[in-house]
């Protein structure tokens, strides 16, 4: 009977826990429309969104990848080096989704332009675990990126080949 008594009490719990939070929901939503409140409160538009810069996602998605495949490619790690690769990929492209044209200029066709050798040199390095092949692909893709920042009137952006010293690729 005790039992019973307590599976019956659980869905009543769970109705109350949920018209509390319906309830505090209500509230808020009161509140909000009633600061908001307006002549123009209807027609306000939504937040814009935030559009991270060209800088803002070089130092977030495509710096750090830099680096970690040179230290992989260090550290034996073929498979991580694969892995990546793949990703420093992925971020170039949906970097050229986010900002389409740079200077007036295809920011998605400058990126495959510099881009497309090393990376198919990388590719090819990485399968066959050749270190010698990698260092010079790795070199060519670091090539890539002062190129660009060169053509961009970005030429104090400088980054290398990392080193056991200094793992950092900003010179
Ligand atoms: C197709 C062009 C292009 C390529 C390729 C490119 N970059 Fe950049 N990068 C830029 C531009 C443009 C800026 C400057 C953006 C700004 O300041 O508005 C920049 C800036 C940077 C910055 C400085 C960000 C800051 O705010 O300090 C770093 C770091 C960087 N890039 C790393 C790299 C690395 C590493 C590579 C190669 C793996 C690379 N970039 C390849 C165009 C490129």
């Amino acid at each position: 009977m005790i039992r019973d008594d307590a599976i019956r009490r659980r869905p009543i719990t769970f109705a109350t826990i949920t018209m509390a939070a319906a309830a505090i929901f209500a509230i808020g939503l009161a509140t909000s429309r009633s600061v908001a409140a307006g002549p123009d409160a209807a027609l306000s538009p939504p937040a814009t969104a935030y559009l991270p810069s060209i800088s803002d996602l070089m130092i977030a998605t495509i710096q750090p990848r830099h680096e970690r495949l040179w230290r992989a490619e260090q550290d034996g790690n073929w498979d991580f080096a694969a892995y990546e690769l793949g990703n420093l990929k992925g971020a170039f492209s949906r970097l050229g989704h986010a900002h389409p044209t740079e200077h007036d200029i295809s920011f998605p066709e400058m990126i495959g332009s510099v881009t497309e050798q090393p990376f198919n040199e990388l590719n090819s390095a990485i399968r066959s675990k050749d270190d010698t092949a990698f260092a010079k692909a790795y070199a060519d893709l670091t090539d890539a990126c002062n190129s660009c920042h060169q053509a961009l009137n970005h030429g104090v952006v400088e980054i290398r080949v990392p080193s056991r010293k200094a793992a950092s690729d900003l010179n």
